[in-house]
């Protein structure tokens, strides 16, 4: 098992008393994109949150680098960068103030310079990043919940719904960001909505429903995974 960054094995959880992953098993490469789809309810976040080691297996494990997330959490969230479903930011303090105070509450110092790269990278406007966040986009306050996640620096990126509230614009920008970072060796799992952008830029595909991994999709050499067949198992019936 030590040659994958993550690997799900026979993994079972219980959320609220039932169970939100069912046997499920994967594994995410060193340097892969890996997207997870489903619906709602389907157990995407439950499988992030297994990878962080905060919920304990049913049955199975989730496994960082080899080892039991759940069993060595403190050595998993050192390997790991997690950007939450709803990150929750202070309104009443600066993009670079909200990014200095959150890497500091996770022990990682960077300078002003690293932070405006970060900002630079997603695109964040410069004039609005000394500014409050209270006036900020829904868009913009997703960009530095990116900038966050990515001055972690870490080898592996959680990434719940990172484009949930970009415009397609922006969307792009992030799939190429994303596409650049597993090009230097970062690995990325990253749960979405977004069937066109997954298939931009995974190399592979997971689709959950009902807490049980459906199907696979590899994309090809050199090339990219078909939307429309994965549109058409999302949506449950044969591609056209
Ligand atoms: N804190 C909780 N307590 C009880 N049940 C929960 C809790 N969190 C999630 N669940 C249940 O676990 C199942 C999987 O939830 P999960 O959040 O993993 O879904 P998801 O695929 O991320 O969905 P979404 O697309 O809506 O974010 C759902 O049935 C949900 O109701
Ligand atoms: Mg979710």
């Amino acid at each position: 098992m030590g040659e994958f960054a993550l690997s799900a094995d026979r993994l079972s959880v219980k959320r609220g008393g039932l169970l939100a992953l069912r046997d499920v098993s994967f594994e995410v490469r060193a340097g892969e994109v890996f997207a997870l789809l489903g619906g709602n309810g389907a157990g995407k976040s439950t499988t992030l949150l297994s990878f962080l080691g905060l919920l304990k297996p049913e049955a199975g494990e989730a496994r960082v680098l080899g080892q039991s997330a759940h069993e060595n959490v403190a050595d998993a969230r050192k390997q790991i960068a997690y950007l939450p479903e709803a990150a929750t930011l202070y309104p009443h303090m600066s993009a670079e103030e909200n990014i200095s105070y959150f890497l500091s509450l996770a022990g990682v110092r960077r300078d002003k310079s690293a932070i405006n790269a970060a900002l630079e990278r997603v695109a964040l406007q410069p004039a609005a990043r000394a500014q409050r966040m209270e006036r900020y986009s829904k868009g913009m306050r997703q960009k530095v919940a990116i900038a966050l996640a990515l001055l972690r620096e870490a080898p592996i990126l959680l990434l719940d719904e990172p484009t949930s509230g970009l415009d397609p614009i922006a969307i792009d920008d992030f799939n190429i960001l994303i596409g650049d970072l597993a090009r230097s060796g970062s690995t990325v799992l990253m749960v979405t909505h977004d069937v066109y952008g997954a298939c931009q830029v995974a190399s592979r595909i997971g689709l959950l429903r009902a807490g049980e991994l459906v199907g696979v999709f590899d994309a090809p050499a050199d090339g990219r995974i078909d939307t429309d067949a994965v549109h058409a198992a999302f949506a449950g019936r044969a591609a056209s």
